[in-house]
């Protein structure tokens, strides 16, 4: 299958609900960490897979992550729970793409849910080439996904910031293995 896109086929928008993604698992005792509760790698890990699953529905090319604003723990998630991912697209730029995903816990006992975690996520589409690619503008439609939408702008302003501090981080740091002589880390 040709992997490149054909850009005269992208259309203008799309609705969110075409990118809503579900996944549900369980916690096995491989999952969990001393605390007998879902390991926080594993939650990330599976953020990051129904997030990327989102993105590429919306825009239909590859995507690559771009930076991921937050993940926050909200709830321990134990054995005795079902762990659902729940991922849809926020906002777009112009070749950026807003993920929100939404964690929520089940207790099998009780029934009772809980939303456990959340977290932002923000991909972009690229070419074989790597070069990024204009994606499809978005329309919400639900109470959720306007709330999302509308707060969009002020994150990826938050994000333009902080990526510039990032890089301006990055420039200041070393790269030398300190354990070789005249490593700058001595
Ligand atoms: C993300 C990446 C493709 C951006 O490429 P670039 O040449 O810097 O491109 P640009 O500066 O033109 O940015 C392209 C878009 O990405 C967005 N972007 C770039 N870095 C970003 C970041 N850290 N957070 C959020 N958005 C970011 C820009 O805002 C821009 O969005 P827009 O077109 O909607 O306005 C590039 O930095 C990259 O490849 N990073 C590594 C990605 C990776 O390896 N991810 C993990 C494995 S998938």
């Amino acid at each position: 299958m040709k992997e490149d896109k054909d850009l005269s086929e992208t259309p203008a928008f799309k609705y969110c609900r075409e990118s809503r993604v579900f996944k549900t698992g369980r916690v096995f005792p491989n999952d969990v960490n001393n605390h007998k509760t879902l390991f926080g790698g594993k939650l990330m890990s599976g953020i990051d897979e129904v997030a990327s699953i989102s993105a590429m529905r919306h825009c239909r090319a590859n995507v690559v992550t771009a930076s991921a604003d937050s993940v926050d723990f909200l709830l321990p998630i134990r054995p005795t729970d079902s762990v659902c991912f729940e991922s849809f697209v926020t906002w777009t730029g112009r070749t950026s793409i807003e993920v929100f995903v939404k964690v929520i816990s089940e207790h099998l006992y009780t029934g009772e849910r809980a939303v456990a975690a959340t977290s932002f996520l923000t991909f972009v589409a690229v070419g074989e080439d790597g070069v990024p690619l204009p994606v499809p503008n978005i329309i919400p439609e639900t109470v959720e996904e306007k709330l999302m939408n509308q707060s969009a702008e002020e994150r990826a302003e938050l994000r333009k910031v902080r990526r510039a501090m990032s890089k301006k981080l990055a420039s200041q740091l070393n790269t030398s293995k300190y354990w070789e002589q005249n490593s700058p880390i001595q």
